[in-house]
């Protein structure tokens, strides 16, 4: 299960990291997204909205690949799968929340920053991680030191990417997704400007095509 979540995550190349504040919202977010071209969410349980908001996504987005992101509990991990998160990402390495993803087969995307903690994902048989934050933390210069040493594992940058340097990103083979707000700014939501994430979205989406080419 684990393996076709991240191959379509793969594909999509871009994953929009969302804070809502208020779950009405959703809907018209979630229109934004699939319009322009990037049919995925990491909703972030940093806001009470989080749970209602998957639900919202999910149910009007059957094609929309919704996940759970900044899940730090096990208990976060079961509201959101719950409301029909289908992966589960966490800012940082918890082996307790991957085991018990693993336990429930929720694909997990646990974030990493060190070698240490990239051996202590592998050690609990994952392929696929978080770089986070990616560019307080090296960028790409320490993602491709670091797989240099790690051959099998796949990341997920993710903290300070935009428009202007995620095609980097993209090009390297290292990188399975990026992972990112620009498109999807809190403000933008709470302002109702959907037109603007919409087109947002679409040069995030040509950019992938782009970068791929
Ligand atoms: C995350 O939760 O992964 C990051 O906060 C997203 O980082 P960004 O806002 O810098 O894109």
């Amino acid at each position: 299960m684990s393996k076709d979540i991240w191959r379509k995550i793969e594909e999509i190349g871009i994953i929009p990291v969302v804070v809502l504040n208020d779950a009405k919202d959703a809907k018209d977010l979630g229109k934004a997204l699939m319009e322009g071209g990037l049919p995925a969410a990491e909703v972030t349980f940093r806001t009470e909205a989080a749970e209602e908001s998957i639900k919202i996504l999910s149910e009007n987005y059957p094609d929309m690949l919704v996940g759970a992101g900044t899940v730090l509990t096990t208990e976060q991990a079961d509201r959101a799968v719950k409301a029909g998160a289908k992966f589960i990402v966490a800012p940082g390495f918890d082996p307790e929340l991957v085991k018990y993803c693993q336990s429930k087969d929720i694909p997990v995307c646990p974030g990493i920053q060190s070698p240490s903690e990239i051996t202590g994902a592998i050690k609990l048989g994952l392929d696929h991680v978080k770089f986070f934050p990616a560019e307080n933390s090296g960028g790409l210069k320490m993602i491709n030191a670091m797989g240099a040493a790690f051959v099998n594992m796949k990341f997920m940058p993710t903290g300070g990417i935009n428009a202007s340097n995620v095609t980097e990103y993209l090009k390297s083979p290292k990188i399975f997704c990026c992972g990112g707000s620009w498109m999807v700014k809190k403000d933008m939501i709470a302002e109702g400007r959907f037109d603007e994430i919409k087109d947002l979205v679409k040069e995030a989406a040509e950019i992938v095509r782009s970068a791929r080419n």
